[in-house]
């Protein structure tokens, strides 16, 4: 199954609508993609997750939501005007263009041409904006999340308790004219980052940078069912991006292309605010007010993407299992990450009294989280349907439902069932979704 696992979720994710091409029937757009209906619930649980983790259950953490474009000297600072580079090579015969570390030997893997010696391409997006066209000026959409933390970095400074070490937490989009967008969701043109930037004076660096490559790690590892698909890779000095001094990846083992990045943690040092201090002329030392040391802070960034580990959990939890001569596809997805918890249904759906029974159940559950209703073709059908989709517990309410207010819960891994009374049904969910 290995071989073709990309080709078969990037099928379901279209006909369950966890994900559609973007602009589809204009022919669509190379690296843009679009969330469908069961794809945004599951990308909002697991932003919610994730901002539980970093933002809510930490103190020495806050949020901000920045905005996408920025003064266009924001990306000279960062050096991405200058370094967010890739080397490309041309065919000379059908001009296509490669990026250099993805073609072997001097021929075009297309026609066979002869390739041109690399020359940079910068992988910014630009946006214009003015209301005169002669006087539009250039902006970039914001190549990497990160850089409005910094900006905001003073304010929330000076509007929060917050004192050094302490760190910026944000979810949002980037943008990058990616040469090669490819393998679904893993490398798109534009995609979404959930990036945290912690502030400590140069003494402390190497303790945080420890801690958090090792906190990432571990959460990382908690949401995967095969565990041994995940570790980390340090960075050599020829592969550091121009801001990092150290970096290390969280990688997962892709089925398509081996050991992929999953998420960077940068030691970034004060490269980022001696750089905005430098061209904004701001002065961004920082005055310890219990030492009185000075120094500009250093920043530990973890940079991670949504929408790859999105595909990535998609992948680890697919799974088509054959039982009793009955085929089924299976997504083992953790509760908390489910785009729904339960599905609901009555068993025939011509039956009032069933339906509405099943009404009242499932209007005892949506208001504390996603429900789906299905009374649509047999048990079994409807079974496999939520599989499919990754909901932990269907819910059938039968004839003994109508006697004893009891329920069927059958579980989506073990394929188990078991009669709940529905008073108890609220328990069940706290117990089994924390
Ligand atoms: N601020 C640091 C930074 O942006 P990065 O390694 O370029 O570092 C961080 O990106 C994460 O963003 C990656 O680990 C990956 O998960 C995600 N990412 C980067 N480029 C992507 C792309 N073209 N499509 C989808 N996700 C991407």
């Amino acid at each position: 199954m290995a071989g073709n696992l990309l080709e078969k979720i990037v099928s379901l994710c279209k006909r369950r609508g966890f994900v559609f091409p973007n602009s589809e029937i204009y022919g669509g757009v190379r690296g843009i993609y679009d969330f469908g209906p069961v794809g945004v619930e599951m990308v909002n649980n697991l932003k919610k997750l994730w901002w539980r983790e970093m933002v809510q259950k930490r103190e020495n953490v806050v949020g901000i939501d920045g905005a996408i474009i920025t003064h266009p000297r924001v990306w000279e600072a960062s050096g991405h005007v200058k370094n967010f580079t890739d080397p490309l090579v041309e065919c000379q015969k059908c001009h296509k263009r490669f990026r250099q570390d993805e073609v072997k030997g001097k021929k075009c893997p297309v026609c066979g041409g002869s390739l041109s010696e690399p020359k940079k391409f910068n992988i910014l997006v630009e946006a214009k904006l003015g209301v005169l066209e002669e006087e539009k000026q250039t902006y970039y959409l914001r190549g990497e999340a990160c850089q409005t933390i910094y900006l905001d970095y003073e304010n929330v400074l000076r509007s929060t308790r917050q004192k050094i070490p302490f760190g910026i937490a944000q979810i949002g989009k980037a943008f990058r004219n990616e040469i090669t967008p490819k393998n679904f969701l893993f490398r798109q043109r534009e995609f979404e980052q959930w990036d945290m930037q912690f502030f400590t004076s140069p003494k402390e660096m190497e303790k945080w940078f420890a801690y958090w490559k090792k906190e990432r790690f571990l959460w990382y590892q908690k949401l995967l069912n095969h565990k041994k698909n995940i570790r980390f890779r340090e960075h050599g000095p020829e592969e550091l991006a121009h801001y990092a001094k150290k970096a290390v990846d969280i990688e997962y083992k892709t089925p398509f292309a081996g050991w992929k990045e999953w998420e960077g943690i940068h030691w970034r040092g004060d490269w980022d605010l001696s750089r905005h201090g430098q061209y904004s002329k701001h002065d961004f030392t920082y005055t310890d007010p219990k030492t009185g040391e000075k120094f500009i802070p250093q920043i530990v960034e973890t940079s991670g993407g949504v929408d790859r580990t999105f595909l990535f959990l998609l992948l680890d939890a697919y799974e088509e299992e054959e039982r009793e001569g009955q085929k089924r596809t299976i997504l083992h997805l953790h509760p908390q990450l489910a785009p729904f918890k339960a599905a609901v249904f009555p068993l025939l759906a011509n039956k009032k009294e069933l339906r509405d029974k099943a009404r009242e159940v499932f209007s005892l559950l949506s208001p504390l989280f996603m429900v789906d209703w299905d009374d649509n073709g047999n048990i079994g059908k409807r079974y496999r349907r939520q599989d499919e989709i990754g909901t932990p517990w269907c819910l059938t309410i039968d004839f003994k439902t109508l006697k004893d207010d009891t329920i069927t819960v059958r579980d989506r891994d073990t394929m188990q069932q078991k009669r709940i009374k529905i008073e108890k049904l609220k328990t069940f969910f706290k117990e089994n979704l924390t």
